[in-house]
């Protein structure tokens, strides 16, 4: 198949894809967390067509995105007041809401589930295109099952060009994650993957929330994950990752003497210069959104440098470090080395 590259998300470029969308195709749009690939979450094949070019297991569901608040009565059966709450503090933006689906929603998209997970988000062009394609449009993150989620079209294009029908570039990504997804259908809200809005924020505007276990330990044999997605292997460069825990002395002392061919830091802004070991950076130690913005782009230059062994330097755990830290903890598939 042709894909179709608009290097910007001009008005003509967003009918384009918006034509597609509706006609049942697939397109690579941005967003403000990470690009997604969109199809039309209504129309069951063309969400098939979406784990296919994923190569995306069919027991992970997807989010369905929508430009108005309208949506989410026709995509959910139920709106609680919590909902409409979180809606009028943190939409458009990167939160994903899971409530009992209506009947409208294709079960591809839920993968069999009775909850539907859903979104506005910020990106004026995903805005633009939701509401030109006339539908809520399904995306998970446009990257090949299995890699980091692409912050920028040309990741996109690498995952995807000749798999899909267009690739709609509207610059980097701001926030670098993916949203947070919370599930209002427990008794107490539940955060099943951390993301760009951060536990702190949430609970400021609906109180107590959980943060599911799933989030920082890896699920046990036959365990049921809350949240599918949390079960598979993720955002994993080809290299090796080990997160290296404790503080910058003894990381070091350790990742000098384990070097050799091939081996890399993964380390704070300004570190590369101390350390004896080739290393790339991802932010400030103190900034946990600069970090979110630069982790999966580091991710993936690493494989571009033929990375065979990568240590990470440690993230701080409040915050957005926790959907940082998370994301990591699943490149590094939950191997952890203290220092
Ligand atoms: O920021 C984002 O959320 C991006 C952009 C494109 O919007 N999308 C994204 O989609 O990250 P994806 O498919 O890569 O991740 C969706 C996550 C998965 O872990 C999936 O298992 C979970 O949301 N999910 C979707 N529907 C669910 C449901 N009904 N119940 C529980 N988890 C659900
Ligand atoms: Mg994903």
């Amino acid at each position: 198949m042709k894909t179709l590259i608009f290097d910007s998300a001009t008005e003509d470029a967003i009918k384009i894809c918006a034509d597609i969308i509706k006609r049942g195709g697939l397109v690579g749009m941005p967003t403000e967390t990470v690009y997604g690939l969109a199809a039309n979450a209504l129309d069951s094949e063309a969400v098939a067509g979406i784990f296919k070019a994923k190569g995306r297991p069919q027991d992970n569901p997807l989010i369905v995105h929508i430009a108005n608040i309208d949506e989410l009565y026709e995509l959910a059966a139920e709106v609680p007041e919590t909902a409409l709450k979180l809606a009028e503090a943190f939409w458009p933006g990167p939160l994903t809401m899971i409530l009992p689906k209506s009947d409208i929603v294709p079960r591809e998209v839920t993968a069999g589930l009775d909850t539907v997970a859903v979104r506005m988000p910020s990106h004026s062009a995903a805005r633009r295109l939701i509401e030109l394609s006339g539908v809520p449009v399904a995306a998970p993150s446009a990257n090949s099952s299995g890699l980091p989620s692409p912050t920028t079209a040309q990741h996109v294009i690498r995952d995807m060009n000749g798999k899909i029908d267009a690739i709609l570039n509207g610059g980097d990504c701001d926030v670098g994650v993916e949203s947070t997804v919370i599930s209002l259908a427990c008794k107490t809200p539940r955060i099943l993957r951390p993301g760009g809005i951060s536990p702190e924020d949430l609970s400021e505007v609906i109180g107590k929330v959980d943060i599911d276990p799933a989030v920082l330990s890896e699920l046990k044999k036959d365990e049921v994950a809350a949240s599918p997605g949390m079960k598979y292997k993720h955002y994993s460069p080809k290299a090796k990752v080990y997160i290296v825990h404790g503080n910058f002395e003894n990381y070091k002392k350790y990742v000098e003497s384990a070097k050799g061919e091939n081996k890399f830091a993964l380390c704070f802004d300004g570190e590369e210069k101390l350390l004896n070991i080739p290393a790339l950076t991802y932010g400030h130690a103190g900034s946990s959104r600069e970090q979110a913005h630069r982790l999966f782009n580091a991710l993936r230059e690493l494989d571009d440098l033929g990375a065979d062994t990568v240590y990470a330097r440690s993230p701080a755990m409040s915050g957005m470090g926790l959907a940082v830290y998370n994301r990591l903890l699943r490149a590094a598939a939950f191997d952890i080395i203290e220092v």
